[in-house]
């Protein structure tokens, strides 16, 4: 794991290879949705490391004894439509996080984020939420769900993508300086449609097969 100013950057071998299979443009939908599962399951490990336990007595077979457990409740809260393509890793790992959703598509021609769906388990506020989307690329999308968690009440929470632009990671730290950015890669730029360069393509198109 590596990183400065709140951008931590997992750069486990195995998420790099497995990143790496990723990019490659022959990687079909189907291999591509096991690649990001996979990685998103990798990932959780690294996001979740400081998280606060809390003492909890167990009944062994043997003995009475004190084990720990997470201090606060889990709430996964994918941006759609990509967001999607990792929950199922992060929930094989933390099978009892409640989900959220939040819809945002950047409009094609102003890059601006569009939010169109909102949804989100009532008593988030005190729980700990990672908010994921493979890609951050101009970062509006990005910012725009944390603006709506925060008024949601969030007071801890993550935001982990596979791919992230220099210019995303500004954004949402000008925007969102306390929330650290958890990311597999960051890449070189954006182009001049705000695609990120080498970046991996439309990730919710290569995911979904659209
Ligand atoms: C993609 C991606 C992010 C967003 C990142 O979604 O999944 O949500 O773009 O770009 P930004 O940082 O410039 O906002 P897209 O708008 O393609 O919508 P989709 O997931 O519904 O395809
Ligand atoms: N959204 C994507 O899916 N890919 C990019 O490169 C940028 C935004």
């Amino acid at each position: 794991m590596s990183g400065t100013s709140n951008v931590i950057v997992v750069d486990h071998p195995v998420v790099q290879t497995k990143l790496a299979e990723l990019r490659d443009y022959t990687a079909d939908h189907r291999k591509f949705r096991t690649l990001l599962d996979e990685i998103a399951s990798l990932m959780v490990y690294e996001v979740t490391r400081d998280w606060p336990t809390k003492p909890k007595v167990v009944q062994t077979p043997l003995e009475k004894m004190t084990g720990k457990v997470l201090a606060r409740d889990v709430t996964l809260v994918p941006i759609l439509r990509a967001g999607l393509g990792m929950a199922d890793g992060v929930l094989k790992i933390l099978p009892d996080a409640r989900m959220g959703h939040l819809g945002v598509y950047r409009d094609h021609s102003t890059l601006e984020p569009v939010s169109y769906y909102q949804k989100l388990p009532p008593d988030i506020a005190d729980t700990e939420v990672l908010l994921i989307d493979p890609m951050l690329a101009t970062g509006g999308s990005g910012s725009a769900a944390i603006s709506f968690l925060k008024k949601a009440g969030v007071k801890h929470m993550r935001f982990v993508c596979l791919v992230a632009a220099p210019e995303g990671i500004a954004a949402l730290h000008e925007m969102h300086p306390e929330v650290p950015i958890y990311c597999a890669a960051v890449d070189r730029q954006l182009n001049e449609k705000g695609y990120i360069l080498p970046g991996l393509g439309d990730a919710g198109d290569r995911i979904f097969g659209t």
